[in-house]
């Protein structure tokens, strides 16, 4: 190739890999996959790596950080960045509305932009004829730090704006962390044994600020635009909502969630319906932002000291709170492992009183320094357990408690072991400890296992304390009589749970392997074991070298699942379950499936299944069910109100089969 080819090859593919950042992260509609995104990637490097001459700081491959600083470099913000006043009530929102019209002399509606308000830290980031040149941090709003490195790395942020850009732009916006990152940040950090970070907020910013950018690359940051501060070389939109729409037209992730509204209770209204979208977001938002979406009313209105007098913050109810942790318990999972539970004074958390929260293991509670008697910040996020943040440790009473490991289980009160190098501490009592039993019943009798309709918690806490049931065999003999005579059961009951039991004797290989519950064995490694080993006995017999031949299965699973096999009691189990009737269709090898190397989208709710028996019939024939349309998809099944997936399917030519057809299609395969 001549040098010049090569260069147009290069520049060929940096637009193609620009565009499809700007429809993943702007549009958030991507038409290739990963993998296909990958690869365009990966031959950009490599045309690079043979060509230094041709690399430009706008090249999507240079955000991989750059030397470290010794310090940062002060940048002075010609539009201060302001901040913003808070409300908490709906009376503090309309008398802000209130305000906003006696200003303006006006009794007529005034219209306001909506917008989610992120938890995360303040960028300021400047473009010069379209090319990012400087960005920084809101610092005291005056003078801010010099993060340009840092900014580059997160991929979301282009680079190079898109279409025709002003002279001068300064971007202002939100970076955060996602909770996955978050959580999967403090995962790596507690196996280096390093700093867990409290909230998201302080490890965006922790993040950010890193005088070595190579570190912030290696962080799952992320940010929304909301903004502008100088702007030169062009005319403003009219509105905030307008000016939200030019950034995205240039490439700027600015949120979905945005939404231009008529008035005060409407405003109201967008707090509520993201108030019931907060624990469903990816990311963590501390509330709403109302802005009067005309720019003149705004600039009529101006500012006091520190904040517009034209924007307020509605924030929702804090998901941190402090409170004092009254005991320690420890629970015994299915495995045996104790987790610590700390029993909490009730306190109320973003929106939910939390009177509990898990302690995780002993290490997690030495590197936290917790102890009984301790007043703690707990935190909620999203829909998940609530945690202690950290000790409030100025606080500390001078009578705490440490927090001893139990020296026996507190339910059977076999030994406690703690293997070397692990941080879970075990019961010993295996078979003989009722909570183990329990637990792997449960999950047994769980919908995504065996499916055992209306043996419940409670149920089986009963069956396993009157000793009717010891091992998940036993669910099969149990009689219409014996569970008649438990409490709070009747005939028509216990009718229907044998009709239950009964039913759930026809069952797939998959499903039965992940009821077994072998550590570490969860619904996608069950399956694919299946599909590797088609039959119970091939996969007993395997070594586990073969074991590890199999995708996703690393050595401790191997082993772990080699264990399983080899114990005596185990077999046991299989075999007495095996002749109590429990039963799967043989599998198929991969390559003889119907469907295998199809792959399908799901959109819109389908008449008679939910869409998870869908995929699981699908995967069944060999077929693949993936979240986006992409050229590779092979159909796209569409139910009642689907989504945006079928406009790109049209759009991509994909083929799209209704509810009906998809019924046929199933029959005829299956
Ligand atoms: S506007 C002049 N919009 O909240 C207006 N701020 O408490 C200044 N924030 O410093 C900010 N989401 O870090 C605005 N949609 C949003 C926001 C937002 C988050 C942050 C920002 C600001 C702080 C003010």
């Amino acid at each position: 190739m001549s040098s010049k080819s090569v260069q147009k090859e290069i520049e060929k593919l940096r637009e193609q890999i620009d565009e499809h950042n700007y429809r993943y992260y702007v549009l958030d509609d991507p038409i290739i996959s990963d993998a296909e995104y990958d690869a365009l990637f990966l031959q950009l490097k490599k045309l690079e790596a043979a060509h230094p001459e041709f690399v430009t700081p706008d090249s999507p491959t240079q955000r991989i950080g750059a030397a470290p600083l010794k310090k940062f470099a002060e940048v002075q913000h010609a539009i201060p960045m302001l901040s913003l006043d808070n409300a908490f009530t709906d009376e503090d929102i309309r008398a802000f509305d209130q305000r906003i019209r006696d200003r303006l002399k006006t009794s007529a509606t005034i219209e306001y932009c909506c917008e989610p308000k992120l938890d995360g830290l303040a960028v300021s980031i400047r473009y010069e004829k379209g090319h990012l040149v400087q960005a920084a941090t809101r610092g005291d709003g005056a003078t801010g730090e010099d993060v340009t490195e840092n900014i580059k790395t997160i991929r979301m942020v282009p680079l190079k704006l898109r279409g025709e850009a002003p002279r001068i732009v300064e971007v202002r916006g939100e970076v955060y962390i996602p909770l996955k990152g978050f959580e999967r940040l403090n995962a790596q950090a507690e196996k280096k044994g390093e700093k867990i970070f409290a909230n998201p907020r302080n490890a965006a910013a922790g993040s950010l600020r890193q005088l070595d950018s190579r570190i912030t690359a290696s962080r799952p940051l992320e940010i929304f635009c909301y903004g502008v501060g100088v702007v030169e070389g062009m005319k403003l939109p009219a509105t905030q909502r307008g000016i939200l729409q030019w950034l995205a037209e240039m490439g700027l992730r600015v949120s979905a969630f945005v939404e231009a509204v008529k008035g005060v209770e409407q405003c109201l209204d967008y707090y509520r319906r993201m108030g019931e979208q907060r624990d469903k977001l990816p990311f963590e938002i501390d509330g709403v932002v109302y802005k009067v979406n005309s720019l003149a009313e705004q600039e009529k209105l101006g500012f006091v000291t520190r904040a517009p007098r034209w924007a307020i913050a509605h924030k929702f109810p804090a998901q941190e709170a402090t409170t004092t942790i009254e005991a320690v318990e420890f629970q015994v999972g299915r495995t045996g492992a104790l987790t610590p539970v700390a029993r909490l004074k009730p306190v109320h958390v973003g929106g939910v009183t939390v009177s509990n929260a898990t302690l995780h293991n002993m290490d997690e509670i030495k590197r936290k320094d917790i102890h009984i008697g301790d007043i703690v910040m707990v935190r909620r996020a999203g829909d998940v357990i609530p945690e202690i943040a950290s000790v409030v440790k100025a606080r500390r009473p001078h009578d705490v408690k440490k927090i001893v490991l139990p020296k026996h289980c507190p339910v059977c009160h076999s030994l406690v072991e703690q293997v070397e190098g692990e941080a879970v501490a075990r019961c010993t009592g295996e078979l003989v400890c009722p909570a183990q039993r329990k637990e792997i019943i449960r999950h047994f009798a769980s919908r995504r296992a065996m499916d055992i309709e209306g043996l419940g918690d409670k149920l089986v806490d009963q069956l396993v304390d009157e000793r009717l049931v010891a091992s998940v065999a036993d669910i099969y003999h149990l009689t219409q009589e014996q569970l008649e005579n438990l409490e709070r059961m009747g005939e028509k009951s216990a009718q229907n749970l044998l009709e239950q039991i009964e039913k759930s004797k026809s069952t797939t290989l998959a499903r039965f392997l992940y009821a077994l519950g072998i550590r570490e064995v969860g619904e996608a490694t069950a399956k694919q074991l299946a599909l590797h080993f088609r039959t119970l006995p091939a996969l007993q017999a395997a070594s586990e070298e073969a074991l590890q031949s199999v995708p996703d299965i690393g050595p401790v699973v191997a082993q772990h699942i080699a264990n399983f096999f080899r114990e005596a009691h185990n077999r046991e189990v299989i075999h007495k379950l095996i002749k109590a009737g429990v039963h799967w269709p043989a599998v198929k090898a991969a390559e003889n499936l119907s469907l295998a190397g199809k792959t399908f989208v799901l959109t819109g709710t389908l008449r008679d299944m939910t869409r998870e028996e869908a995929k699981e019939r699908l995967e069944k024939l060999g077929a693949k069910v993936a979240g986006s349309v992409s050229s590779k998809t092979s159909y796209v099944v569409v139910g009642v109100d689907p989504g945006s997936k079928l406009d790109k399917a049209r759009e991509l030519g994909v083929e799209v089969i209704g509810d009906e057809e998809f019924h046929r299609f199933l029959k005829k395969y299956e």
